[in-house]
């Protein structure tokens, strides 16, 4: 029986690894995978995370079960930073934890199918994963696009998809630093989506994966604050993979916006469900980790530094490649400046990407996506005579 199954194609961009640590150029540059990345090349545990893991290591007294909500401590301790300090929405709102960003995803996604989930709205392209759910899931999706031609959002794609959802539709939106062009909405954009939202009764599905890591932790929820207000219901997918730094923990969260509280409840009780019958109970580390730094001021600052510090770092890299933009070819540069995030989407072919990698050691997806965190000081410049090279 199992032998009937067919060979999958390796994930892409953990094939590009192979190839990059196979390649011995010692200028070599790695603009694929999605980690965040020091000037050094590295991507260390926070120091806040290493405060917290000793705490814990040394007042953890048991590790028997949590349920599967996980530790509500860490899920409630997130709120004020997600929605806000003083947020309108009081006990409307809650959550449970999740593996990852990715766990949070698939409970939205396999909440919205529970209520009756017609079909996914969703702009493209969008972070590969979330098709992969979809067909894994078997949900239909209908997308629209994502990125116009100055390298900001398409708002007349957005406008007609919105038009055209119907009953029982809901749209997923990447809350910040868009994955993987970079391309957010403006806080007017996000306005005009709230509206348009309300008024046609779309459940909003918001995947905020990078908070902080664009402008800044409230700039950067500005969209879901502004959804949330308009709507009666929504489900908001969180990571805290990238801005704690945990990606291999496995933590984040998924938050109900129900009509009152009775019902944001009753909603989780089926995540709950859901949960059991995956992954029963949420890993417990990463999120125990986060808890104890969101617990205490001193820790809490201390992540906050660090995460502004990485906010600079990209949005620095992000300024240069900028600065270059009339070095490159006909190549239009100066939008990289105001998208978000670790990605933005370059416009090469096949040809131009395989050329860049095997005459000049520059590793990015086959999208053309780069993750500008793997440019640093040291190599932006090399990055830039390669690209003017092979674009010509
Ligand atoms: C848009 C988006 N959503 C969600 C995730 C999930 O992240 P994780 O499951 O590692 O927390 C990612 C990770 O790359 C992402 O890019």
């Amino acid at each position: 029986m199992l032998d009937s199954l067919k060979q999958q194609p390796a994930d892409a961009l953990l094939a590009l690894i192979k190839l990059y640590d196979a390649d011995s150029r010692t200028d070599k540059i790695d603009l694929g995978v999605g980690v965040f990345r020091t000037e050094t090349g590295a991507t260390p545990v926070f120091a806040a995370i290493k405060e917290a893991e000793k705490r814990l290591v040394q007042s953890q007294d048991s590790k028997a079960y949590l349920g599967p909500e996980g530790d509500m401590g860490f899920v409630r301790a997130l709120i004020p930073h997600i929605f806000g300090a003083d947020h309108p929405w009081g006990d409307r709102i809650d959550g449970m934890q999740a593996p990852g960003g990715t766990g949070a995803l698939r409970l939205a996604f396999g909440l919205a199918m529970r209520a009756g989930l017609r079909r996914m709205i969703v702009g493209s392209p969008t972070w590969p994963n979330h098709t992969q759910m979809f067909g894994e899931m078997v949900i239909e999706s209908v997308t629209f696009n994502h990125a116009g031609p100055d390298g900001a959002a398409d708002m007349d794609a957005l406008r007609a998809a919105v038009a055209g959802a119907e009953t029982g539709d809901a749209i997923l939106l990447h809350g910040c630093c868009h994955n993987p062009t970079g391309i957010d909405y403006t806080p007017a954009q996000w306005d005009e989506i709230a509206r348009l939202l309300a008024d046609k009764g779309l459940l909003p599905i918001i995947d905020l994966a990078y908070q902080g890591l664009g402008q800044g932790m409230d700039e950067d929820a500005y969209g879901l604050r502004a959804v949330l207000a308009a709507v009666p219901e929504a489900l908001v997918c969180y990571s805290c993979d990238k801005n704690f730094g945990l990606y291999r923990d496995r933590v984040g969260a998924v938050y109900v916006l129900g009509k009152d509280a009775e019902s944001t409840g009753r909603i989780l009780t089926n995540g709950h469900n859901l949960a059991r019958t995956n992954w029963s109970q949420p890993p417990d580390h990463g999120a125990a980790a986060a808890r104890i730094v969101l617990e205490d001021a001193d820790l809490t600052k201390m992540w906050l530094d660090e995460l502004a510090a990485m906010r600079g770092r990209m949005r620095l890299m992000r300024e240069m490649m900028a600065a270059a933009d009339n070095r490159v070819g006909g190549m239009d540069l100066a939008p990289l400046a105001t998208q978000n995030g670790l990605f933005s989407i370059l416009s090469l072919d096949k040809d131009q990407i395989l050329k860049l990698r095997e005459d000049h050691g520059v590793y990015m997806a086959g999208s053309g996506r780069i993750n500008v965190a793997g440019l640093t000081k040291g190599n932006i410049e090399n990055f830039v005579s390669a690209l003017a090279a092979v674009v010509g």
